[in-house]
């Protein structure tokens, strides 16, 4: 039975990343049949908002999704659909996995962590309201729900992966109430992990000692904004956001997408590098027990990176998104 997979291709680079994933993956021969849904900017245009009613449809029953980035406009226009995808579907586990790659060059070697990012609260709620002209108040909400779940899935994550530790990041010195909570509703639960090391950070502290010493952490578990902002810094220690992959995970669903946005500045040039929505594909491929699958296009991605003549521009290479594509997959060739 082929797995039966949405495929939202997104704005800007989106099609153009989509398109070589798309190929390497058929060439590895993994049995897929894409069901292929628009969403985004030219969507709206086209019938008033970005994501139209049958894309959840078709994520909710192929329980399965590699999506391209969208554009969110800033300041007004329509919510992110970012956002409302995942808080429809109820994805409430943002992963992001975070590891240096060989031939792309970064501030460290051997950086190997995990972001676990809780994807459904916070200040992403979008409780905003002016109180007065000049004053607006943002509503940061925090559940022993959502907690204690994002908690369970990143000790259920650790023990699974056999990582050793887990780092709760907070600022519960400040906000005693929401940080508090959810770091009692952490605290509960690696109680009953006694086998993984359980740590704390305050997020400014955490966010320096990222920068300095990078292999000190594990795996770590943070509330929505501080991890979006600490996953974007993560991915700055590996060589930047074309190279580091993201899950959006539910109990029985999951929307795998790489970490940048539509990158308007190059978008429809071919000089997007695909390599991020393809470790993302990895996955996806390994969330459908593809393991084999994926390991063998692991190999083949990163002897392709090794070599810098088939490196996008992004990476110092001249290769273009095409030329990218096809040397990913003779290399998946020649690893059969
Ligand atoms: P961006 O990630 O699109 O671009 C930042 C910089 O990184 C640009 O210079 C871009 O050229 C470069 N870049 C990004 N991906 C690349 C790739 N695969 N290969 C080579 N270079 C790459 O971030 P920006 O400009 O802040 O956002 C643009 C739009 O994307 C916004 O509308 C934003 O809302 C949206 N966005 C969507 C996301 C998603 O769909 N998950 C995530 C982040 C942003």
């Amino acid at each position: 039975m082929p797995h039966r997979i949405t495929l939202i291709p997104g704005d800007g680079i989106g099609p153009e990343v989509t398109g070589a994933v798309v190929q390497i993956l058929e060439r590895a021969g993994v049995d897929i049949e894409w069901e292929r849904e628009e969403a985004g900017a030219a969507v709206a245009e086209r019938e008033g908002k970005p994501l139209p009613d049958r894309v959840l449809d078709s994520i909710r029953r192929n329980r399965v999704a590699l999506k391209g980035p969208i554009g969110t406009p800033v300041g007004s226009g329509f919510t992110s659909v970012n956002v409302e995808v995942r808080r429809a579907l109820d994805l409430y586990a943002n992963l992001r996995p975070v590891r240096s790659l060989p031939g792309v060059e970064a501030r460290f070697d051997g950086v190997d962590v995990v972001v676990v990012r809780e994807n459904t609260e916070d200040l992403y709620s979008g409780l905003e309201h002016q109180v007065v002209p000049g004053v607006v108040e943002s509503l940061k909400i925090i559940t022993a729900r959502a907690s204690e779940r994002i908690a369970r899935f990143a000790f259920g994550y650790a023990t699974r992966h056999r990582r050793r530790k887990v780092t709760a990041v907070h600022k519960a010195n400040i906000m005693k109430l929401g940080d508090g909570l959810f770091l009692d509703s952490v605290r509960a639960v690696a109680g009953e992990h006694p086998a993984i090391e359980y740590d704390e950070r305050i997020v400014d502290a955490a966010c320096m000692h990222l920068v300095i010493d990078p292999g000190r952490f594990d795996v770590l578990l943070l509330p929505n904004l501080y991890g979006d902002i600490v996953s974007d810094l993560c991915a700055g220690l590996v060589g930047g956001l074309g190279v580091v992959p993201s899950a959006n995970l539910g109990d029985d669903m999951a929307v795998f997408e790489a970490v940048h946005g539509t990158a308007p500045d190059i978008a429809g040039r071919q000089l997007a590098n695909p390599t991020a929505l393809l470790l993302s594909a990895l996955l996806m491929l390994r969330y459908l027990d593809e393991d084999e699958q994926a390991a063998r296009i692991l190999t083949a991605l990163e002897r392709v990176l090794a070599g810098a003549e088939t490196r996008t521009p992004d990476l110092g290479g001249r290769a273009t998104t095409q030329e990218f594509a096809d040397a990913v997959s003779r290399q998946v060739d020649a690893g059969r």
